[in-house]
C-alpha cells in the first residue's frame, strides 16, 4: 500500500518531492516486470485529463455513482443518522459530497483528506460557501496511512468515512483489506463507511470504460511518462509508447499497462532503463467486484454491509458497512 500514496510531504507542497518522484521512478523501472505506482498519474494536467475521462461515453463510473447519489441520497442519510462527522478520502470535484451535504441531518463536520495542499484549499473553500452552518475541518494527508483527525467542534453521535469514486478499486486485494481495516479504527465503535464500488459486469463494457474512442484515457496513462520527463531528468521518447488496458477476468481488475513499441534505452536520471520490443510497465489495477466479493472482502477487514444502493443494471454501487461486532451484537 505504500506503493499508492507519495509520502513524507509537507503541508504546501502541491507535489511531492522531485527527488521522492525520481527515486519511485527508478526503482520500480528496476523491477521484473517493470511496474510504477498509479498516483504519480495525478499531477495537475493528470487530474484535468482524469476529469475528462469522467466525460466520456464510455467511462460509466462517475455518472452512475452520481446517478446514484441523487436517487438515493435522502435514504442514504437517513441510514446514517444525525450529527454525523463526514471524513471524506480524497477531494475530487465535489458533486458527490454535495448531494450527500445537502441530505445529511445536522452534520457536525466535513473533514475532507486530501495529500494536494492546492486542491483541498479549493474544495472546502467552494464547499464551505454553500453549507455555511457546516463547520470544515480539512486535513492535508495521505489517507493510505494512520491519521490524526481534528478535534470535531461538537461530538458526533458517529463518524462516517465517506470513500467514493471506486478509489478502492485501486488497491490489491490484500491491500485493500488492509486500509478498511484502517478505516475501521478510524471511525471508531459507532462508526461506518459509506464506499463506491464499481461492480463486475461483462468483459467488453468494462474494457470500454478504459479504451475510450476520443483516447482520452490512453493521453492520461501517457502522460505518466509526460510528467517524468517534465519532473525529473528522464527521456521518455512518447511516441515510443502505448497504452494498453485489458480485464483479466480472473482477476477481477483491468490492468493498465504502457507497452515500449520497440527495443529502446530511456534515461531516468543518471540511470538507464532498458526496454526489450512489447515489454510493458504496469500502472493501474482497477479491481472489479461482484456485491458477494465486497462482502467477503469487508469480512476481512472485520466490516459487514448493512446497505448496498445499486442502479437496475448492476454497473456500480454505494455501500454502507459497519463494525461487524456492531451488528452480531
Ligand atoms: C479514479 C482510480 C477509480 O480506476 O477507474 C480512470 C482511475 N484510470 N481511467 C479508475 C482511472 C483510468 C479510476 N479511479
Amino acid at each position: 500500500m505504500s506503493s499508492m500514496q507519495p509520502c513524507g510531504m509537507s503541508d504546501d507542497d502541491r507535489r511531492p518531492p522531485l527527488n521522492e518522484v525520481l527515486e519511485v521512478a527508478q526503482h520500480g523501472l528496476a523491477l521484473k516486470p517493470k511496474r510504477l505506482p498509479s498516483w504519480l498519474f495525478y499531477d495537475e494536467r493528470g487530474s484535468a485529463l482524469f476529469e475528462r475521462i469522467c466525460e466520456q461515453p464510455e467511462y460509466y463510473l462517475t455518472r452512475c455513482e452520481i446517478a446514484l447519489m441523487k436517487e438515493h441520497a435522502a435514504e442514504i442519510a437517513d441510514t446514517l443518522g444525525s450529527e454525523v462527522r463526514l471524513v471524506e478520502y480524497g477531494s475530487g470535484s465535489g458533486i458527490k459530497t454535495r448531494l450527500l451535504l445537502q441530505q445529511l441531518h445536522q452534520p457536525v463536520a466535513y473533514v475532507p483528506v486530501e495529500i494536494s495542499a492546492v486542491p483541498l484549499r479549493r474544495s472546502v473553500r467552494h464547499l464551505a460557501q454553500e453549507f455555511p452552518s457546516v463547520p470544515m475541518q480539512p486535513l492535508c494527508a495521505d489517507f493510505s496511512r494512520p491519521l490524526r483527525l481534528p478535534i470535531p467542534v461538537r461530538a458526533p453521535r458517529r463518524t462516517v468515512l465517506y470513500f467514493p469514486g471506486s478509489t478502492i478499486g485501486n488497491f490489491e486485494n490484500r491491500d485493500a483489506a488492509v486500509l478498511l481495516r484502517k478505516m475501521r479504527n478510524e471511525m471508531g465503535d459507532a462508526g461506518g463507511i459509506l464506499i463506491g464500488v464499481d461492480l463486475k459486469k461483462d468483459a467488453a463494457t468494462i474494457e470500454a470504460a478504459y479504451n475510450d474512442r476520443a483516447g482520452v484515457t490512453a493521453e492520461f496513462t501517457l502522460n505518466m511518462l509526460a510528467r517524468l520527463n517534465r519532473e525529473i531528468a528522464s527521456d521518455f521518447d512518447l511516441a515510443g509508447f502505448s497504452h494498453r488496458a485489458h480485464y483479466n477476468p480472473m482477476a477481477g481488475r483491468i490492468e493498465t499497462h504502457l507497452v515500449s513499441r520497440r527495443a529502446q534505452r530511456v534515461k531516468i536520471g543518471r540511470v538507464d532503463a532498458v526496454f526489450r520490443e512489447d515489454e510493458a510497465i504496469q500502472v493501474e489495477y482497477s479491481c472489479k467486484y461482484s456485491p458477494q466479493d465486497f462482502a467477503a472482502l469487508a469480512a476481512r477487514a472485520g466490516l459487514a454491509v448493512v446497505r448496498m444502493w445499486t442502479d437496475a443494471r448492476q454497473m456500480f454501487s454505494v455501500q454502507y458497512l459497519v463494525r461487524a461486532s456492531t451488528l452480531a451484537g
